[in-house]
């Protein structure tokens, strides 16, 4: 027995408790009415009377052992309690909850998605790192565009088929090689442009692009689209020209203005007294670019647009440096407020 009761004495030195039930469960274990201690109390009467000294000594030291072991494991679980209750100073100010807010982006994007959604476009989204067919190729971009180069578009590994996306245009592909016409949806996203950032420019930025394919889709469509976004985005007054202009992937394409919010078309420093601001690109789609996502383009006629959403927050709430919105100063981001 003496054996017996150093074994079990090793084992309780060892005993680590992880909560406070493994406590009460050593208890029970060891000190309960049950429990070893007196079991072994019980056997001591049939204990030899030439070791009844030494069993007695070695069965006294476990029952010591047990107690301590059980006050410190419980003072140890206490003690992590308290520290996490304790309230030592009642005159101390309650803490405030700080609940963030969104980010402006995000806000200026969720309310250009709405406006769209209510036109009746649907919202899908594309990956950002894209092959040259989706990003350029399927988009008629020619084998030489200077978009295609290593100093525009960040491509992966060096391999010369992968790249992170350098507009959501690559989305258009995507959607109209895996639906058949009609399509009206928006792509919003983040794209990727291997640019030095400045106040100016960044090597990544949002955009939406928006795609309406189907029979008999003309420019005076886009045109009704694109001035009835313009003013739910910034006022009624709001007024749009499309000036000419040339993307791979559309024909006729075109750049949009709205009369400068500002100075509501007057002239002012902010559009440098032109009265006008630009805000996207856009076009009807290139036959070519029908053809390659098996759409057929004496058939189906469609227009696309893209526009920045880092341009119009710019335009809405006056920020002048890009790099602000990616910087994650909370005194920049708390200002801003919306859904
Ligand atoms: N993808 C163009 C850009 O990033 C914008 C655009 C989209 C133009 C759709 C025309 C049609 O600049």
């Amino acid at each position: 027995m003496r054996e017996e009761i150093i074994n079990c004495s090793n084992e309780v030195t060892a005993f680590v408790a992880n909560n406070e039930s493994d406590v009460e469960a050593f208890r029970i274990k060891y000190s309960g009415k049950k429990g070893i201690l007196n079991d072994f109390f019980a056997r001591f009467k049939d204990v030899p009377n030439n070791e009844k000294k030494e069993t007695g000594q070695v069965l006294n030291q476990l029952k010591m052992l047990v107690a301590e072991k059980i006050e410190s494991l419980t003072s140890q679980f206490q003690s992590g309690q308290q520290s996490t209750i304790k309230i030592d100073d009642y005159t101390r100010p309650a803490q405030f909850d700080f609940a963030g807010s969104r980010h402006p982006i995000s806000i200026v994007r969720n309310k250009m998605i709405s406006i769209f959604e209510r036109m009746g476009f649907s919202v899908e989204e594309g990956p950002e790192i894209e092959d040259d067919w989706h990003n350029f190729s399927a988009l008629n971009f020619p084998p030489e565009h200077p978009a295609r180069d290593m100093q525009d578009t960040f491509f992966i590994d060096t391999n010369p088929d992968i790249a992170l996306r350098t507009h959501t245009s690559s989305v258009q592909i995507r959607v109209m090689e895996n639906n058949k016409p009609p399509i009206r949806s928006i792509f919003p996203g983040r794209v990727y442009r291997n640019e030095a950032i400045s106040a100016r420019a960044h090597c990544f930025f949002h955009q939406i692009e928006g795609l309406y394919v189907d029979k008999n889709v003309t420019f005076a469509d886009l045109k009704h689209a694109l001035l009835h976004f313009s003013r739910e985005m910034f006022d009624s007054k709001t007024n749009i020209r499309l000036r000419p202009s040339y993307f791979p992937f559309t024909e006729p394409s075109a750049e949009m203005d709205i009369s400068c919010n500002l100075c509501g078309g007057e002239g002012c420093a902010f559009c440098k007294y032109t009265g006008w601001v630009e805000i996207l690109g856009c076009g009807m789609v290139d036959p070519n670019v029908l053809q390659n996502c098996n759409i057929d383009p004496t058939v189906y006629t469609g227009y696309a647009f893209g526009v920045g959403v880092e341009r119009i927050t710019n335009l809405l709430y006056g920020v002048k440096d890009l790099r602000m919105f990616s910087e994650n100063d909370i005194r920049f981001l708390e200002q801003f407020e919306g859904a």
